[in-house]
C-alpha cells in the first residue's frame, strides 16, 4: 500500500510541475501510457497470489481512477492557461494609429460639413440629404417661390431635359429642397441639417457653377425667434472656435420664411481678423418657416412653427482658414489640397479636441 501511496503523491507532484503541455504528457505516458509505472502494477496483478489479487485490484483500479482524474484536471487547467496567455498577448490595441500612416487627406469642405454634423449633432440635430438634380417644385414652388419671382432670377440654373411628377428638372440652386423633402417624409418635431451640392450658373473669383450649401430646420410646438438666434449664435461660436464671437442678426427677405434675417459675425476687414474689429461679415440666411411653406408639406402653422437657416460651406471655410480665393478648392491642385487638408485622424467631435 505504501507503494501505491508513494506512487499517488509522486504523479501528483509531477503534475504540479509541469509547466506545460508537453511535460504534461510526459508525466501521463510515464504514469498510465503502455509501459507506464501503473501499467505494470496492473499487468503484474496477474502473477500475484490469488487471496491477494481481490484486494491489490481495486485498489489499483482506484487509484488508476484517482491519477486518471488528476490527469485530465491538469491538462484542463494547462490549456485554459495557455488560452489566457494568449488572450493577453494577441489583445488588439485599438488606440494605435493604423501602420503605414495613411496617405490621404480630408478636402476643407468635407472636413466644414463633418464639423457642422458634429456641432448640430451635439444639439441633437440629424443629417439629412436633398437631391442634386431636383424639380422646380422642390427647389422653387413648395418654397414659396413662384414661377413669376425674381427670386427664381437670382438663383438662375442649369435646367435639365425630362421631367419628374410633370415638373422641369434642375440642379438644385439651394439646399433649401431637404426643408420639403424632410416636412413631407417625416412628422414633426424634428431637426435637421443637409449639407450638399448646390449649382448655380455663375463663375468667378468668389462664385463656382458648383458649390455647397448647408441648411438647418427646426420644427416644433413652440419654437421662437429666440431659439433660432440662441441656435445660430452657439453654432457659429462653436465653429470658428471664438467664445465671444459677436453675430448680429438683421431684418432681410426670403420667400420661404418670415420674418427673414441675415445674420452677421463681428470681423476685422482690413486684416480678415474674426471676432474683433468693429466690421461685420454677412454670413448666413434664416428665418421663422413661412406658414405657406408648412401648409404646403400639409402642415398647420398654427400647430407648429419652426426655423430654417442656410449657408454657404466655401465661405465659412475661406473665413475659418484663411482661404483668399474660392477656385483652387475644385482644381484638384496637390500643393493647395495638401496645405490645406487635414488628417482623417483628427477628431471632429468638439468633445475629443485638445
Ligand atoms: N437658400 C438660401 C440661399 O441659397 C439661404 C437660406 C436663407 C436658407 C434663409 C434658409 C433660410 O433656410 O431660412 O440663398
Amino acid at each position: 500500500m505504501d507503494e501505491l501511496t508513494k506512487l499517488s503523491q509522486e504523479t501528483q507532484a509531477a503534475l504540479d510541475a509541469a509547466a506545460d503541455l508537453r511535460a504534461w504528457d510526459a508525466v501521463r505516458v510515464a504514469v498510465l501510457g503502455r509501459s507506464g509505472s501503473l501499467t505494470a502494477l496492473l499487468k503484474a496483478l496477474g502473477k500475484a497470489p490469488p487471496d491477494e489479487r481481490r484486494a491489490r485490484g481495486a485498489a489499483l483500479n482506484r487509484l488508476k481512477d484517482e491519477l486518471t482524474d488528476a490527469v485530465e484536471a491538469r491538462r484542463r487547467a494547462l490549456e485554459e492557461a495557455a488560452l489566457h496567455a494568449r488572450l493577453a498577448a494577441e489583445r488588439l490595441d485599438v488606440t494605435l494609429p493604423p501602420r503605414p500612416q495613411p496617405q490621404g487627406l480630408i478636402h476643407p469642405i468635407s472636413r466644414t460639413m463633418e464639423e457642422m454634423a458634429a456641432i448640430f449633432g451635439a444639439m441633437g440635430f440629424s443629417v439629412g440629404e436633398g437631391l442634386d438634380i431636383q424639380t422646380d417644385w422642390y427647389n422653387f414652388g413648395a418654397l414659396n417661390i413662384p414661377a413669376h419671382h425674381p427670386a427664381r432670377a437670382d438663383h438662375d440654373t442649369f435646367y435639365l431635359p425630362g421631367e419628374r411628377d410633370g415638373r422641369p428638372l434642375l440642379l438644385r440652386t439651394q439646399t433649401s429642397d431637404v426643408q420639403i423633402i424632410t416636412l413631407l417624409a417625416q412628422e414633426p418635431p424634428l431637426r435637421v441639417i443637409a449639407p450638399g451640392r448646390t449649382y448655380r450658373a455663375d463663375h468667378d473669383a468668389t462664385h463656382s457653377p458648383m458649390f455647397h450649401q448647408c441648411e438647418g430646420l427646426v420644427i416644433d410646438r413652440d419654437i421662437t425667434l429666440g431659439h433660432l438666434k440662441g441656435c445660430l449664435i452657439d453654432f457659429l461660436r462653436a465653429f470658428f472656435g471664438i467664445a465671444d464671437l459677436p453675430v448680429r442678426f438683421r431684418a432681410s427677405y426670403f420667400p420661404f420664411t418670415e420674418p427673414s434675417m441675415e445674420v452677421d459675425i463681428g470681423w476685422n476687414r482690413r486684416t480678415g481678423e474674426l471676432g474683433a474689429g468693429g466690421d461685420w461679415l454677412e454670413i448666413l440666411g434664416s428665418g421663422m418657416v413661412h406658414a405657406r411653406v408648412l401648409a404646403n408639406c400639409g402642415l398647420d402653422a398654427r400647430e407648429w412653427q419652426g426655423f430654417a437657416f442656410g449657408m454657404g460651406v466655401e465661405r465659412v471655410t475661406m473665413l475659418k482658414h484663411g482661404i483668399p480665393d474660392l477656385r483652387p478648392f475644385f482644381e484638384s491642385d496637390l500643393r493647395w489640397l495638401r496645405h490645406y487638408g487635414s488628417s482623417p485622424l483628427m477628431p471632429t467631435m468638439l468633445h475629443e479636441r485638445a
